[in-house]
């Protein structure tokens, strides 16, 4: 196996056919056709020579700055790996980094490189839903999960594909919360500790979620800078009445304002809202659009939050547009086109994308018994990097 300047492993979906040096690069062609073209600096950047990327952490050991700016690539050519070789011009003054003759670079590497989208390495793509989600098929076996078996990545892929997954068949134990969880990355702590309950409380009531009151789907923590990207809620026991679990996709919704309801998609994609927390010891505050959409009007994060609002600071004309969208989007969350239920059973998590896929729940009648969760919360990018190395395992251990 070829050198390659991290501890990936890259499938070789090709080979290098023909070089050209180019102005300031080098252009290959390779079997299937397929031309692509590499910046000088990019690849003496990254070259794999010990003396570049150091054998032992794989960072990169040589700093631009030590690079001669006129570096250039006299020639070059394919390599026997499949990939590239090139020689550099030389500049014996200007220490190692100057010095090095030559480089070989992996054709997988070279090829993922240009042509993946590097933050997407691994993930599988969104698969936005609706009411009639068969939530049924994102069940997964706890005891394999816990195990480590495929249930365990089959979880962790539904929640980033879907944005949910449960899994199910745990140990009904409190300590069960931040087992699988705790297994995909830290788990975030709040200013709810690093676990909290939602039951129903008497005194000490800092949230809605603490009483009998149904919950319209929301977003957990809007009023932080860095929203928690997942969060996970384990049952204990739920034999009050009513107390169902309702998800609805922010995604879903986004698309279908931005495709028929443009004036409410502008409205609660560009309008600031002040998101504030009411608490006697804390308050967070954090001022965003409700729906943060990239260039496409693809929803990046939804921040729906029924309630942990402060005054909208906008101009009549402003607020007026902002009211009747955010009425609009706010039915639509928790309307049965959109909407999914759930009743979960004690010793099942239900995991989500909670800047994604929205949550609420059914009002509680306590009078045939106690609903208990157990929840906290993990980031986006700890499912993301372990779905990575998740994949990554699965690759160096495929037979090449
Ligand atoms: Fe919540």
């Amino acid at each position: 196996m070829s050198a390659v300047p991290d501890f990936d492993t890259y499938l070789v979906s090709a080979r290098v056919t023909a070089a050209e040096v180019i102005a300031h690069g080098v252009r290959l062609t390779w079997t299937d056709g397929v031309t692509t073209e590499h910046h000088r600096f990019v690849l003496r950047e990254n070259s794999p020579d010990p003396a570049t990327t150091h054998p032992l952490s794989r960072e990169q050991q040589i700093q631009l700055t030590e690079l001669p700016p006129d570096l250039e690539i006299l020639a070059a050519a394919p390599a026997a790996n499949g990939g590239l070789t090139v020689s550099w011009s030389t500049h014996s003054d200007s220490g190692v980094a100057g010095a090095l003759a030559e480089s070989t670079f992996d054709p997988g590497w070279l090829r993922t490189w240009a042509s993946e989208d590097p933050a997407q390495r691994a993930l599988p793509a969104r698969v936005e839903w609706r009411g009639d989600l068969d939530l049924a098929a994102l069940r997964f076996d706890g005891p394999d999960a816990l195990a480590g078996g495929s249930e365990w990545g089959a979880w962790l892929a539904a929640i980033h594909s879907h944005g949910v997954g449960i899994v199910e068949g745990l140990p009904a134990e409190p300590d069960q919360i931040d087992v699988l969880p705790g297994r995909i990355g830290p788990v975030r702590a709040t200013n709810f500790g690093p676990a909290f309950d939602v039951r129903t409380k008497t005194a000490d009531v800092t949230s809605n979620a603490y009483t009998d009151l149904e919950l319209p789907v929301h977003t957990d923590l809007d009023t932080r800078e860095y929203m928690p990207g997942l969060q996970f809620l384990f049952c204990m026991m739920n034999d009050a009445g009513g107390g169902e679990s309702r998800l609805s996709d922010a995604a879903a919704i986004t698309r279908h304002l931005r495709d028929n309801e443009p004036e409410i998609f502008d409205a609660l994609t560009t309008i600031p809202v002040t998101f504030i927390n009411k608490a006697t010891d804390t308050d967070y505050r954090h001022v965003a659009p409700f729906l943060v959409v990239d260039d496409d009007g693809e929803l990046i994060e939804a921040r729906w939050s029924p309630w942990l609002r402060g005054p909208l600071r906008a101009s009549i004309a402003d607020a007026e547009r902002w009211y009747v969208a955010a009425r609009c989007a706010l039915e639509l969350g928790d309307h049965p086109d959109f909407v999914v239920e759930v009743k979960l059973r004690a010793g099942e998590l239900l995991g989500f994308d909670n800047r994604r896929v929205l949550h609420g729940r059914g009002g509680l009648d306590r009078s045939q018994g106690e609903r208990w969760l157990r929840g906290c919360y993990v980031e986006r990018e700890e499912l993301h990097s372990r779905l990575r190395i998740i994949a990554r395992n699965e690759r160096a251990s495929a037979p090449s």
